[in-house]
């Protein structure tokens, strides 16, 4: 199922439940909540409170992308908050296995995080832990970056080891989705499709949300369907 994930890095903040609401009624049917420390990436967002704000305004899951160092300090607040995914970097876990498991004992969905310069076969060995593993495709830290087009092979990588390990992580990407990039995201196998500008740049956001589906679903039906052309699978 093709989910679209908008990001409320680019909204406005001040109007936060009423543009997030008017995405979800373009069709969205997550939302994407970035956090970051000005450590880990050079950018600082929100914490807890204002998740938990958000939380009691809309229905949605809520999609926690933690761009932070030392992440297993703040996942029970998060928690508390109301998500319910929390993603974490591979390259910000030093032992990633155990914060999988702690995201996921607090009732949350684990998921797995990579930047544009990390081998997907870093993650083979918490493959069969995760709900979703999340491809950057831009370098992380602001919206409205351009996509980093080696992210395709990735996703297509990622999607053929999925099929021969018979796992069933889903898979996200996040980073300079627009009208344009959208088509060859969805053909290389990416099924959640995270957009900040794409959605909240436009006056309407409703508008935006539902053109980006549209041209995602559309996308769906060109799919590459063998995946065995793929390099430097298993
Ligand atoms: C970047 C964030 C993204 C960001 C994407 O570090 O993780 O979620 O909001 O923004 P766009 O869609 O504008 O590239
Ligand atoms: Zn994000």
């Amino acid at each position: 199922m093709i989910e679209l994930a908008p990001s409320i890095l680019s909204a406005d903040f001040a109007r936060l439940g009423e543009q997030a609401q008017a995405a979800i009624d373009g069709g969205a049917t997550v939302l994407h909540v970035d956090i970051m420390d000005g450590h880990f990436v050079p950018n600082l967002t929100i914490g807890p409170p204002v998740v938990a704000s958000l939380r009691k305004v809309v229905t949605v899951p809520l999609d926690c992308h933690l761009m932070i160092e030392r992440p297993d300090d703040f996942i029970p607040a998060f928690a508390e908050a109301g998500v319910n995914w929390i993603s974490v970097h591979q390259e910000a876990c030093v032992h990633l296995d155990r914060t999988l498991r702690l995201i996921a004992s607090h009732g949350c969905k684990p998921g797995v995080v990579i930047n544009p310069a990390t081998p997907v076969h870093t993650l083979d060995e918490v493959l069969p832990l995760v709900h979703h593993v999340l491809v950057m495709s831009v370098n992380p830290g602001f919206g409205g970056q351009s996509f980093i087009r080696a992210s395709l092979e990735k996703i297509k990588l990622l999607a053929k080891i999925r099929e021969s390990r018979r796992l069933s992580f889903r898979i996200e990407v996040d980073g300079g989705v627009h009208h344009d990039t959208i088509a060859n995201i969805i053909r290389a196998g990416a099924e959640i499709l995270v957009a900040g500008s794409a959605i909240f740049d436009n006056a309407n956001p409703r508008e935006s949300a539902s053109r980006l589906l549209e041209t995602a679903r559309a996308a769906v039906k060109t799919r590459v369907q063998d995946l065995s052309s793929v390099a430097g699978g298993p």
